[in-house]
């Protein structure tokens, strides 16, 4: 199948492009190594981390009509994996128009062109960010998201009103992927785990919030893959669905699984809780576990497989 992966530089994107290769599929990477973060870090995911795999590559931006169209032309896409986006919670507080221009807009772009072009499935990212105010845990598909917290959460959730309608009124398969805190090696540097341990190898204090009293269904990039493969491959015709480990661990115990595996302890920052966060996300996975789909890594793992990765990345 020829497969067309946006945001393939990225952290999920590039270990999502490289198991659909691995599997036989043609994979086309559409991404615009913007500068959120270090775009050399993106520049390496392609250049090393994909070294030998054979992928596409299309430098441009997601909401450029025409690219877009010559994409799908050109190369007969036949599924869509959209993982691009402007990703972050904070940042979105700041940048709001960017997390609106860039992740509406450009889910817009994909959509249309994917129901031009009558393509298979179309396969991508929301968030659990989505849930925002609800208290109900765990999260389930089936809760109301209708009070999102940030101008990040607002804008996944449009995407899955507007992915609604164009399954609906035009009949394009979609899925939506509620992505619960990814972590694994090539992160992102802006997460919890990257600072985390960047500061922990430097002896900086670390900024704990909400005084610690935080858990996540913290999820391992692996399993995040496999996630994804199993919803592209499913073709359901409309549906939203969580991906989360099946683990709830504190901010505590996350921290002391990298001070194990860094050798260091943590000089820790008690702060309250930062607009736009949340204090648990906790998933219901039922739903996608029903197509056969589950969560293999742990923390501890997880952590010592990023931590070891880190090391040799940063020589330090
Ligand atoms: N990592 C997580 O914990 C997490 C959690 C929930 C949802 N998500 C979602 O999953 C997706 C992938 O996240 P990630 O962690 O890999 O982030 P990432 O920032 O590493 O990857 C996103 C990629 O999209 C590219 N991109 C951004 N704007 C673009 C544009 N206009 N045109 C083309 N490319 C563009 C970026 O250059 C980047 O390489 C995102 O949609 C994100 O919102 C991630």
């Amino acid at each position: 199948m020829t497969i067309l992966v946006t945001g393939g530089a990225g952290f999920i994107g590039s270990a999502v492009a490289k198991k659909l290769v691995e599997r036989g599929d043609r994979v086309l990477i559409l991404d615009n190594f913007n500068d959120y973060y270090d775009p050399q870090l993106k520049r390496d995911r392609v250049n090393v981390f994909l070294k030998g795999v054979d992928v596409a590559l299309f430098e441009g931006d997601i909401r450029d009509v025409a690219l877009v169209e010559k994409i799908f032309s050109r190369e007969k896409v036949e599924k869509v994996v959209h993982l691009a986006a402007m990703a972050g919670v904070r940042n979105s507080l700041e940048h709001p128009l960017q997390y609106v221009d860039i992740n509406i807009i450009g889910t817009t772009v994909l959509l249309e062109a994917s129901r031009k072009h009558a393509i298979e499935n179309f396969i991508y990212a929301s968030s659990s960010s989505v849930y925002g105010k609800n208290e109900k845990l765990p999260f389930s598909e089936a809760d109301s998201v209708d009070h999102p917290i940030s101008p990040y959460a607002a804008s996944k959730k449009a995407d899955e009103l507007l992915a609604h309608v164009w399954s609906h009124v035009y009949g394009l398969p979609t899925t939506g992927l509620r992505f619960f805190t990814v972590y694994g090696p090539w992160g992102r540097p802006d997460m919890a785990l990257f600072l985390f341990t960047k500061h922990i190898f430097e002896e900086k204090p670390i900024e704990v919030n909400n005084f610690g009293k935080m858990s996540r269904n913290f999820t391992y990039v692996d399993d995040i893959v496999s996630g994804v493969l199993t919803a592209l491959d499913a073709n359901l015709p409309y549906d939203i669905v969580n991906i989360g480990g099946d683990r709830e661990n504190t901010l505590l115990e996350f921290i002391e699984e990298i001070e194990k595996n860094v050798g260091k302890v943590a000089h820790k920052k008690l702060m309250p809780l930062p607009a736009g966060d949340v204090v648990s996300t906790v998933a219901d996975i039922s739903k996608l576990r029903a197509l056969g789909w589950a969560p293999t890594t742990r923390i501890d793992a997880g952590i010592k497989n990023f931590v070891e990765w880190y090391h040799h990345y940063y020589h330090v």
